[in-house]
């Protein structure tokens, strides 16, 4: 069924519970591995594309990369360190500037690669003048901004969030882009690539235009072009994408859309990401409020379930499932709640069948761990004591969800 077809919210069927992800919007089981990619994946696709994340742009004709600076001898000569601008066409868009960090040693071939959006600009996670200092709108809370420009001032200030060092010392490389380069995060203007992006082909029904996170996810497709098709160093095979909070939202996207991601780790995601849209905890994140706080992250038509949630033909489970048979991640905070930490456990439960049914494993936990023990199954969770924060220790638990799922670098 074409996009366009997809009935109006209010006459979809209220269903209180998780949608079963093995059967077709017409009640159609799926029964194979064949069905269920054939038929299933695209029929999900589609339906998030159309409900809730808007259109999910193709990939653009033209991507161009030009090194910006390198140097071969950063981390104390641990590592190579290059600052790359992509550019997409045809016509004059915005570069997406990439920072691609590659260990020296510690690594037998080519590089695993960590990609994720930071929200401070490159410059802001390691402490090298000559990495760039965004010139779009930055948030007004990170480090060395003033009237929403960054400055001097943030450089190396959020080292301690990225954690490159311990990252690179274990054998991974990571490519990170500002998201902002991307898609600016306003409520009321499209900047960045978002003209680019309207100007690709494409089917977008009213209600169902690109928004914010789908817009992010498109442009991380973006920097895996640049390392599958340039990038010597780096292991095309071992793709991890990650990324905290609205920025995790956009990781999961990312990976369900585009299976060169091998991992996906979205960390303390919650709401519109890896948290049930079918909200139960009082604490949590709901539909209606992340679409009033936040209403350009999510297509028209979503904002048609703010009061009843029940009527998405799928839940977040859905998304999870999309990924399969890859692995996936789920990381939290105890001090956390309103990422919905219960609920994404429940969420990673339900996609479970899915990855049955394509032979991939599932989740080997019946109920949520104790804090601070890893589930390092194909579908896995975590939660550690403390807040909503990407720490050195949430790195440590990734790496070793990385080393387990696709092999130590
Ligand atoms: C807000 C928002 C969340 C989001 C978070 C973040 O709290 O409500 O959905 O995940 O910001 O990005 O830090």
């Amino acid at each position: 069924m074409s996009q366009s077809r997809f009935p109006e919210p209010e006459t979809l069927p209220s269903r209180p519970d998780f949608p079963d992800p093995l059967v077709m919007l017409d009640g159609t089981k799926v029964m194979t591995k064949e069905q269920w990619e054939t038929k299933r994946r695209p029929e999900l696709l589609a339906l998030f594309q159309h409900y809730m994340y808007g259109r999910m742009p193709p990939a653009p004709a033209e991507v161009r990369w030009t090194v910006l600076h390198q140097d071969d001898k950063a981390f104390g000569g641990k590592a190579t360190l290059k600052e790359v601008a992509i550019t997409v066409g045809p016509g004059a868009a915005p570069p997406i500037h990439v920072l691609l960090v590659v260990p020296r040693n510690a690594r037998k071939g080519p590089a695993p690669v960590f990609v994720g959006l930071n929200f401070c600009g490159n410059h802001a996670l390691v402490d090298d003048p000559k990495v760039r200092v965004p010139a779009s709108w930055v948030y007004p809370n990170q480090p060395g901004v003033t009237n929403n420009r960054a400055g001097d001032a943030g450089r190396g200030k959020q080292a301690d969030v990225w954690n490159l060092e311990q990252t690179l010392a274990r054998g991974y490389a990571v490519a990170t882009v500002y998201n902002g380069d991307i898609d600016p995060d306003r409520i009321d203007k499209r900047e960045g690539l978002r003209p680019f992006l309207a100007s690709l082909k494409g089917d977008a029904p009213a209600g169902a235009e690109t928004a914010t996170v789908a817009a992010w996810a498109w442009g991380i497709h973006r920097v895996v072009d640049f390392l599958v098709k340039q990038e010597k160093e780096i292991d095309a095979k071992r793709i991890i994408c990650v990324g905290h909070s609205r920025l995790g939202k956009a990781a999961i996207v990312a990976a369900a859309f585009d299976e060169r991601i091998a991992l996906a780790i979205p960390h303390q995601a919650g709401c519109g990401g890896t948290a049930p849209d079918r909200c139960k905890s009082a604490k949590a994140e709901t539909v209606k409020r992340i679409n009033t706080s936040f209403p350009h992250w999510f297509c028209g038509n979503f904002k048609k379930f703010n009061d009843d949630t029940s009527r998405l033909p799928f839940d977040q489970h859905g998304l999870a499932a999309l990924v399969a048979p890859r692995p996936l991640l789920f990381t939290n905070a105890v001090e956390d709640p309103w990422a919905n930490p219960e609920g994404q456990f429940e969420v990673l439960k339900a996609a479970e069948p899915v990855y049955k049914l394509l032979g991939a494993g599932g989740l080997d936990a019946a109920t949520m761990p104790d804090v601070g023990k890893l589930i390092d199954s194909r579908l896995g969770y975590f939660i550690r004591g403390g807040k909503h924060a990407m720490t050195r220790e949430d790195w440590k638990v990734f790496l070793d969800y990385a080393d387990k799922q696709l092999g130590k670098p």
